[in-house]
């Protein structure tokens, strides 16, 4: 079943984030290129998004999938701007063990009904192009590709 976040269980969130972004992170990426930078490891950048996700009010926006074991098998994060009326979705991740049982679909429902009720119109989401799953499941949920964007980066030294 899903229901709203409760601060403990971030820990799950940030296991989950941890078995599901090594192949779908922009932060994984940047270290495959550059190396570690200032002493931190893309995971420490992926985790630190995930705390942004569940910051302040920003929680009130993150749903969890809970197991008839009270296990966190999956999680979606949002967020809403209620000047542009476009709601985001941040993160979205199923535990391997869990994942092709629909739970992300239904997870993305959840969000979706979610904004409509804070009064979005319109719904975000981002994948990677290496991602294989973003370019059947998003459109197979209405989601319409607006832009591709490549990112760069540099070393300063
Ligand atoms: C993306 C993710 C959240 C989907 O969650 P899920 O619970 O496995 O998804 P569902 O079971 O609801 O399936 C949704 C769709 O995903 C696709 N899909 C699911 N499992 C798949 C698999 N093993 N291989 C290929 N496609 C798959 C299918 O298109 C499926 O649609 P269908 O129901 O019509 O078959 C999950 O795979 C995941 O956590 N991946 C790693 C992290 C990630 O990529 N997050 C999104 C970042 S943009």
């Amino acid at each position: 079943m899903i229901r709203p976040y409760q601060p403990t269980d971030l820990e799950e969130l940030k296991r989950i984030t941890a078995l599901c972004f090594p192949n779908v992170s922009i932060d994984r990426n940047i270290e495959e290129k550059l190396g570690l930078i200032g002493g931190h490891d893309w995971m420490w950048r992926k985790l630190r998004h995930i705390d942004n996700d569940v910051a302040g009010d920003n929680a009130r926006h993150v749903f969890v999938w809970e197991t008839d074991y009270h296990e966190v098998a999956g999680y979606i994060t949002g967020r809403t701007d209620i000047d542009s009326k476009i709601g985001w979705i941040p993160n979205l991740a199923v535990a391997p063990d869990h994942q092709g049982s629909g739970i992300g679909r239904q997870l993305i429902d959840h969000l979706l009904q979610h904004f409509r009720d804070e009064g979005m119109e319109c719904a975000k989401i981002e994948t990677l192009a290496q991602n294989a799953i973003g370019s059947t499941f998003y459109p197979s949920m209405g989601f319409q590709e607006v832009a591709r964007q490549v990112h760069y980066v540099m070393r300063l030294d």
